[in-house]
């Protein structure tokens, strides 16, 4: 089968693999459908990310019909169709019990933080992602969710990650209505962020990004106040000074650790690699966050550490929250918002790119070329 192969950093190309085989009889083996590239892999194509081997297939979003299913897997059979949640989940452990299957403490063998994820590293237990034309699909009894009659597949895609990372991310903000919600960070997810502020009641939402093309896309979407960080002078006194002097009550960091708009950070983190990338987003975010306010993390940071002001989060009272998206446990929910017409993820695809051409596909998403905000590869497209 034809599958992306990771060459190094900025270096992705198709390669003929091995068919992917069902080794142990919870797994199955989907054909993929729709597969998208994520800001997450742009870390991993930068090179920010350990253990990173080359020869691996990237891809944790995708849809695709069941092909085989291992001896247990009496939940699907050949020829169903289903999304695939990016997190691996056992969906029986201490954290799956709680929900929290972006934690799953069987499906990767470094499991002191993040569960298994598809096509992200040997961090996150190495599995071979979606990216290709097939995949294995462990404890396919647990994640694979059947795609519903009536959704359009683009939508089904964004439902893996996008959508519920988003949703997260202004759930993990406690917002209250009437709040005041900054996210930082106009990509898919900051995109999905903003608009899922509003379902939680949010009064006012604010998006920052320096990328004009994708601020005016958030600005309607959202719909949310938008700002170029380049053309403030200082962002957390402009944040400050709009907000009544307090600050925002929630901030929420959709940038994560390729973050723009610091030369210091920038030359520490993505240089010299002294901490996990840059993380100036997050440092904006704990400062234009008001006393007692909330900081929401979807951002993704490496292992090691980073230069935050940590004096600032206690002084200030502030809660910190964070994860990677509990993708099962929001399926249901954000199935419903679909269906209502309160969520339109497809309309964040902008482009829509044979898998032979995966190339260009991460050259345009990481360069933010054409316009592109959310890239969908489609085998034998
Ligand atoms: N926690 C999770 O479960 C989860 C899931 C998916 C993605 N993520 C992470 O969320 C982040 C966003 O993902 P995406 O797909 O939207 O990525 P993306 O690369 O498309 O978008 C990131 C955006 O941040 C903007 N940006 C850069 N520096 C900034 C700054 N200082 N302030 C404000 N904006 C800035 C960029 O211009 C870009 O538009 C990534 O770190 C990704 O790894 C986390
Ligand atoms: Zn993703
Ligand atoms: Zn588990």
């Amino acid at each position: 089968m034809r599958a992306m192969d990771y060459r190094g950093p900025y270096r992705v190309r198709l390669e003929e693999k091995p068919m992917p085989k069902i080794e142990h009889p919870r797994d199955a083996i989907v054909r993929v459908t729709r597969s998208c590239i994520c800001g997450s892999d742009l870390h991993l194509y930068h090179g920010l990310v350990p253990d990173t081997r080359v020869g691996m297939t990237f891809g944790h979003e995708f849809t695709g019909i069941v092909e085989e299913v291992g001896a247990e897997v009496e939940s699907l059979k050949a020829g169903d169709h289903v999304l695939v949640p990016f997190n691996i989940a056992c969906g029986q452990c201490h954290f799956c019990k709680q929900g929290l299957f972006g934690n799953c403490h069987e499906s990767n063998p470094q499991a002191t933080a993040v569960g298994g994820i598809f096509g992200y590293s040997h961090t996150a237990g190495g599995y071979d992602g979606g990216q290709a034309e097939y995949v294995r699909v462990p404890y396919a009894d647990f994640g694979p969710t059947l795609i519903p009659d009536w959704m359009d597949p683009d939508d089904a895609v964004l439902l893996t990650d996008v959508v519920p990372t988003g949703y997260q991310a202004a759930e993990m903000g406690g917002i209250k209505p009437g709040d005041t919600v900054v996210v930082f960070g106009a990509g898919p997810v900051g995109i999905m962020a903003a608009r899922c502020a509003w379902l939680f009641g949010a009064g006012r939402v604010i998006v920052v990004d320096h990328l004009e093309y994708r601020l005016e896309f958030a600005r309607t979407y959202c719909p949310a106040e938008v700002y170029d960080f380049r053309e403030l002078d200082d962002l957390v006194v402009f944040m400050k000074k709009t907000t009544g002097g307090l600050g925002a009550d929630v901030c929420i960091d959709a940038v994560g650790n390729d973050a723009a708009g610091s030369a210091l950070q920038t030359l520490f983190g993505k240089k010299l690699k002294l901490e996990a990338g840059s993380a100036i987003a997050l440092h904006w975010a704990i400062n234009s966050v008001k006393k007692g306010g909330v900081v929401s993390i979807v951002g993704v940071y490496g292992p090691t550490g980073n230069m935050v002001p940590m004096g600032n989060v206690v002084n200030k009272g502030l809660t910190i929250r964070a994860n990677q998206a509990s993708v099962k446990r929001l399926l249901p929910r954000l199935i419903d918002h679909v269906k209502a017409g309160h969520l339109n993820p497809k309309a964040l695809i902008t482009h829509k790119v044979p898998l032979e051409e995966i190339s260009d596909a991460y050259h345009i998403f990481s360069a933010k070329l054409d316009g592109c905000i959310k890239p969908v590869l489609v085998p034998n497209g």
